[in-house]
């Protein structure tokens, strides 16, 4: 048996950090959003009863720190089935972005598994299992656009976002999250994203007023790549963006337009100076 499941990039419509929790990680506010953008994974159920995977990227684990083999390991582990299962993963989704590259595709492997075998778990055992993956797992595993709290995984679904044609560009370097944090964590004083600004605006459905207030704390923390960041954000701006922020720990910058025109207009200069740029579109509620 084959399975083939979408494995969809998440972007941060606005990401906000409290303090450093007990257990080493950081409370979150963030509003995410499941965008077209996808990675392709394909499952071949097989009677092996090891999982093992493979993808077209060489420097990817394949191994248990492979989210996706974590979380297909638990998959099988929590259905009681024995068969095992090889996966190929066709990355997209650039890798270090702050896309969820690795959480969507431990999503989509819970997905698909569950689909295969006609649903032995519910909503809410599948939700278990995305959360020991990864912080970021259970999100995209729900997909469309959601309020994200604690590591993220205390999720509220939204209204979608309304049509609009993102342009995201990543520059050739990737930052490192822990370090972010903690480069986050000695900041004296930090702005923080209006969330409930933009929360009211996705109930109204008014694209402007979201955009308008798209905030990504992690943009704020000194560190001198962040030039670069600003640098694609002014030149998505120029170019019609109606806002435009980094994802998550980065370093993928977006901009959201109106105008579809005016954002396939900006990939080619983009590509061409960063290395990586596409227009992509949101995506609705997955599961
Ligand atoms: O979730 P992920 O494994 O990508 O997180 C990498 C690191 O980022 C964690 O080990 C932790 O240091 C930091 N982190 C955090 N608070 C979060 C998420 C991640 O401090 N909510």
């Amino acid at each position: 048996m084959t399975i083939n499941e979408k494995a969809y990039a998440k972007l941060n419509i606005s990401l906000d950090v409290g303090r450093r929790r007990e257990d080493g990680y950081h409370d979150m506010v963030m509003i995410m959003q499941t965008v077209s953008l996808a990675d392709d994974i394909r499952i071949d159920i097989n009677g092996s009863g090891e999982i093992s995977a493979l993808s077209n990227l060489p420097f990817i684990p394949c191994d248990e720190r492979n989210l996706a083999v974590k979380a297909a390991r638990l998959w099988f582990e929590a259905a009681g089935r024995t068969e095992g299962a090889a996966i190929s993963l066709n990355k997209r989704i650039p890798v270090g972005a702050g896309m969820a590259g690795g959480s969507t595709d431990a999503a989509a492997v819970l997905r698909g598994l569950n689909r295969a075998f006609d649903s032995p778990l519910s909503k809410e055992e599948l939700l278990d299992l995305a959360s020991k993956t990864g912080s970021d797992v259970a999100f995209c595993l729900c997909g469309g656009t959601m309020l994200a709290k604690g590591k993220g995984e205390v999720l509220t679904r939204l209204r979608d976002l309304p049509d609009c044609t993102v342009a995201i560009c990543k520059p050739r370097f990737s930052v490192s999250t822990p370090e972010l944090f903690t480069k986050l964590d000695t900041r004296p004083g930090r702005h923080h994203p209006d969330t409930v600004g933009i929360l009211s605006s996705l109930e109204e459905g008014d694209l402007r007023g979201i955009c308008r207030r798209m905030y990504n704390v992690f943009e704020d923390v000194g560190d001198r790549r962040m030039k670069v960041v600003a640098e694609i954000k002014s030149k998505l701006i120029d170019a019609g963006a109606l806002g435009a922020i980094m994802t998550g720990t980065g370093s993928a910058v977006f901009g959201i337009f109106s105008d579809e025109a005016d954002a396939e207009e900006v990939i080619a200069p983009l590509r061409k100076e960063y290395g990586f740029a596409t227009t992509t579109r949101p995506v609705g509620k997955l599961l």
